[in-house]
């Protein structure tokens, strides 16, 4: 059985290009300012070529083997897999993606951090956002082993890494704008056990504020807008200016409103320098059941090209 796809990845996939069109566009004079101080042969060699068009390839020299282990104090214990001894990790991480025209070298952690001293990395998303994060603190604290965890301004988790002045933390903002349960009504009687007001045109607190602290910024959203998350006794329901939407949107059009909306307020309202990416979905790959149904994970391969979509 094929894993099961969101029904809004359609959706997302064309309004996440969209996104991310609008940002090279407006980002280009910066992006090429900061590439510019990287003189090696590899941002040459990668600068004509489209690093997402390639191919994971099975590779088993150690220029495969992970730069941390279980013992990274940044894991979610729930989430941290050496540790919970899932199977074949050996040939999980055997996994490389190798872009069709160009090599895309292995992070060098020490060198990363250097070009980014006294600048700070925002992660804003949902737990796509929080696993990538997560990775990559444990990768970097191979250059800074006094690295410290880090949760000021609203952070759900991060680290700041002493040797560099350099902090990366991560946002959680699971549909990115504001949203709040509210109860049941007595003069209600539509069986429902309330709704989940989402206000498309506000971000939620917990990274609307705080942009400006960040030189580089990466949102996403995308696996909490299924009926799984939000069935029918608990909807989302959609306000903009405050008031609620009429016709009232669904769940997609839901989603499609927003994006529109934090579009907007990313460009109004976060700095011009600041660095923004946008991050696209990625497939759901429970088996057996969803995430809160005894479901799990048993593939040791990413998908193949058919099994897309
Ligand atoms: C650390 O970086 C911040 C910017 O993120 C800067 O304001 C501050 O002066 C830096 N501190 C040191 C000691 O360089
Ligand atoms: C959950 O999965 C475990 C391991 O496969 C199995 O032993 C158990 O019976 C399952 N429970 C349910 C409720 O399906």
């Amino acid at each position: 059985m094929p894993p099961k796809l969101p029904p809004a990845l359609p959706y997302l996939i064309l309004l996440s290009f969209l996104f991310f069109y609008l940002y090279s566009t407006s980002l280009l004079p910066h992006s090429t300012t900061t590439s510019s101080t990287i003189t090696t042969t590899t941002t040459t060699r990668t600068s004509s070529c489209n690093l997402f068009k390639g191919n994971w390839v099975l590779d088993r020299t150690k220029s495969t083997k992970p730069l941390y282990d279980e013992s990274c104090p940044f894991h979610r214990n729930a989430w941290n897999c050496f540790r919970n001894q899932r199977e074949n990790m050996g040939l999980i991480n055997s996994w490389r993606w190798a872009p069709k025209d160009c090599e895309l070298p292995k992070i060098d952690p020490e060198r990363f951090l250097e070009l980014m001293r006294n600048r700070n990395i925002g992660f804003v998303g949902d737990s796509l956002n929080e696993n990538f994060l997560v990775s990559f603190l444990c990768i970097l604290r191979v250059a800074d082993g006094s690295a410290k965890k880090w949760k000021r301004k609203r952070a759900w988790r991060g680290a700041y890494f002493p040797k560099f002045n350099v902090t990366v933390a991560y946002h959680r903002a699971v549909l990115l704008s504001k949203y709040e349960w509210q109860p049941k009504q007595p003069t209600m009687n539509d069986g429902r056990k309330g709704i989940y007001r989402v206000d498309v045109d506000i971000p939620a607190e917990d990274w609307a504020t705080i942009t400006d602290y960040y030189d580089v910024l990466l949102f996403n959203t995308g696996h909490w807008w299924g009926y799984d998350k939000f069935p029918k006794e608990t909807p989302l329901v959609f306000y903009r200016a405050g008031q609620p939407i009429l016709p009232p949107l669904g769940l997609f059009e839901g989603l499609k409103v927003v994006l529109e909306n934090m579009v907007s307020y990313i460009e109004r309202e976060v700095p011009r320098k600041t660095l923004k990416f946008w991050r696209l979905q990625s497939p759901r790959h429970f088996y057996g059941g969803e995430w809160n149904q005894n479901g799990s994970c048993l593939f040791n391969e990413p998908l193949k090209e058919h099994e897309r979509f």
